[in-house]
């Protein structure tokens, strides 16, 4: 009787020992494989960053110094009074990725003009390796001064520059681009013609496949000034990670007709609409548009709980949006408008200046006193205005985008903190 029991019993922990061992082996197994696909992820990510490495030494290593010869390939009408230029590199070599956001520099001999012109435009289209583009609106005389002659070089661009001309162009630079090393949801904030270097950005994260949440909020007057309307359409229809809400601030009589297919809203883009599209606050912001745009909207996205870090923006003139700006009164050591003692001279001019904070910059303090000092952009980018500072400490009233050697400052964007003497 006893033997009967101890067969069974022997098989049933046999059975058991070997059920155990299978759920260790398969345990074991499961393990082996989670562990190979782990090291096979950190492996693609190390080729990721080593071909990111790779290709950031090669960008590196076709950037220019200097100026570059560049053909005019093509000129296209995008809308009433932008153009596009495609620009070839005369060489016929391949050019550097640039950053999408980062914007060329031109010198233009202009006929009647004793010295050459330095304007820089946004590249307005992803990164290409034949060629560059950058879109152009033709500036008038100022609403104010309707007597005063209408943007120089714009103008040119428009007028005179044809295909097949030749210019000098800077190599690619500018602080002011998409991160692509993460895929945080972005809002790409346009207004007008800063709609080139959004454009760049879009176009780059539909040329890298990107699957990154992406709200583009674009605003023009009318649909005359909507330019790359149907660039733009297409990018949205074929891609749903991409949403784009254009509002017409002045739209014409034919535009009404077109409501809700070319443009979303009747007004400005400003922080009531883009709250009414997005739930929250945690995007990466990017904005480029007219001065008073730009600055409401720096002041309505930072009060809305947007953080400082997560807006990026380019000013197209004279700077505007200061973020990093402290008046010089506010600076230890530093002074008020109402006793300004604090002076700037100029050691060629042999002028001395008391500055005031209502001056903005050592350039226009320096233009307004009669002391020549040449300039481009306004904006910190071209590089045309630097001087070197013979003494005193200067600060930036935003972040510069050209390449800067020690004990030089460029005048369009920089204030003085306490006493400087400049070389000019
Ligand atoms: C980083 C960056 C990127 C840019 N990207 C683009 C871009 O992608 N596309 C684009 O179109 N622009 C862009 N710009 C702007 C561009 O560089 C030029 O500033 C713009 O084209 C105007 O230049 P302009 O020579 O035509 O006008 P300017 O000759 O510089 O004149 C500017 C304004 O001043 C007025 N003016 C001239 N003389 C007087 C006077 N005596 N009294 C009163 N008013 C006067 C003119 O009528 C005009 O309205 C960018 C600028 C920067 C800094
Ligand atoms: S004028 Fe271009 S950097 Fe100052």
């Amino acid at each position: 009787m006893a033997d009967a029991l101890i067969l069974p019993i022997g098989l049933v922990t046999a059975g058991l020992v070997a059920a155990r061992l299978g759920v260790l082996t398969i345990a074991a197994w499961q393990q082996a494989a989670y562990r190979r696909e782990q090291d096979q992820l950190t492996l693609e990510v190390m080729r990721e960053r080593i071909a990111e490495a790779k290709k950031r030494r090669n960008e590196n290593s076709l950037a220019w110094n200097g100026y570059r010869k560049f053909v005019v390939h093509r000129k296209v009408v995008e809308a009433e009074g932008v153009c596009s230029f495609y620009l070839v590199a005369h060489d016929h070599k391949s050019l550097p990725v640039y950053k999408p956001g980062q914007y060329l520099t031109f010198r233009l001999s202009i006929p009647g003009r004793d010295k050459p012109v330095i304007r820089c435009y946004s590249l307005s289209d992803c990164p290409r390796s034949d060629h560059y583009r950058v879109s152009i609106k033709r500036v008038g005389s100022p609403p104010d001064a309707p007597s005063a002659p209408p943007g120089l070089v714009s103008n040119y661009f428009h007028e005179q520059v044809t295909e097949g001309d030749i210019l000098d162009v800077q190599a690619p630079r500018g602080h002011f681009f998409l991160e692509t090393e993460h895929e945080r949801p972005a809002v790409l904030i346009a207004g007008g013609v800063g709609v080139t270097p959004l454009l760049s950005m879009v176009n780059s994260i539909v040329a890298a496949r990107s699957q990154r949440e992406v709200f583009f909020f674009y605003g023009v007057r009318n649909g005359r000034e909507h330019a790359f309307r149907e660039v733009l359409n297409r990018v949205v229809a074929q891609h749903p990670n991409i949403r784009l809400v254009v509002a017409y601030s002045r739209p014409n009589q034919e535009d009404e007709k077109q409501e809700g297919r070319d443009y979303h809203h009747v007004g400005r883009v400003d922080v009531q609409l883009i709250k009414s599209y997005l739930q929250a606050t945690n995007y990466q912001f990017y904005l480029c548009g007219p001065p008073t745009m730009m600055e409401t909207l720096n002041k309505q996205l930072t009060r809305w709980g947007v953080a400082e870090q997560d807006i990026h923006s380019e000013a197209f003139g004279p700077a505007t949006v200061s973020k990093a700006f402290t008046p010089p009164q506010a600076v230890a050591g530093g002074v008020s408008d109402q006793a300004s003692t604090t002076t700037i001279t100029f050691a060629k001019s042999g002028k001395t200046c008391v500055w005031k904070n209502a001056a903005g910059n050592l350039l226009d303090l320096a233009e307004a006193n009669g002391v020549r000092i040449d300039s481009g952009c306004r904006a910190g980018n071209c590089g045309t205005c630097v001087v070197a500072v013979k003494s005193g400490q200067i600060q930036y009233v935003t972040e510069h985008g050209a390449e800067l050697e020690e004990g030089t400052c460029l005048t369009c964007i920089a204030a003085p903190q306490g006493n400087v003497v400049l070389d000019a």
